[in-house]
């Protein structure tokens, strides 16, 4: 869908934080970044189920080198806007990642703790390799260290939407990243 200015959902406003062109650069710089790291190699981008699609659908596109993908979902947000900290998997692996090079896509990192419980489950299938690309993450948010090896943009840790990204599962939709009004 074409990014409107302000994006409304029951009593919420959203504006936009990130234009559809900012993304769109931003994701063919990562896409020439990651196929010079990974060149020579096959790997599996693991995307993650839903807020993920979008990302993962325009970046293999800007690859240069072959990959494969897999998807998985977890879930530990519910409709809510705040993390319950609790994370279970509602779909698992379909690859088998062993021995293999992996790159999980993630559309935003907020607590860590999703990534924190990826990188154990996915370090015990004893992949050849394991990164994480996440298209935004949130300043000051992390509950856990991580590392993030790309990331897209570092953004305020705001409520955002659009692009994947949804509330009470709407606005995915949007070609734009809105921040909720405050
Ligand atoms: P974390 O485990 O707290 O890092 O949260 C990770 C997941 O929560 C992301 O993959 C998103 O699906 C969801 N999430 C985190 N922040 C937001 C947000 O601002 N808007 C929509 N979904 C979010
Ligand atoms: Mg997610």
């Amino acid at each position: 869908m074409k990014a409107p200015e302000i994006l409304t959902i029951d009593d919420l406003q959203f504006q936009v934080m990130i234009s559809e062109d900012e993304i769109q650069q931003r994701i063919a710089e990562l896409g020439e970044q990651i196929s010079r790291d990974y060149e020579g190699k096959v790997p599996i981008m693991v995307g993650v189920l839903n807020g993920a699609v979008l990302f993962l659908a325009d970046l293999i596109r800007k690859l240069s080198i072959d990959c494969e993908i897999d998807f998985i979902k977890i879930s530990s947000y519910g409709n809510a806007r705040v993390s319950s900290g609790e994370i279970t998997m509602i779909k698992d692996f379909s690859a088998d990642l062993h021995g293999r090079d992996i790159l999980v896509v993630e559309d935003i990192v907020d607590s860590g703790l999703s990534v924190q419980y990826l990188k154990r489950r996915i370090q015990n299938m004893k992949p050849s390799s394991l990164k994480f690309v996440s298209l935004l993450v949130k300043k000051g948010a992390a509950k856990v260290e991580l590392n993030i090896d790309y990331v897209g943009f570092e953004i305020e840790n705001k409520f955002v939407i659009g692009y994947g990204l949804d509330y009470k599962q709407q606005k995915r939709n949007v070609n734009a990243i809105y921040q909720l009004v405050e």
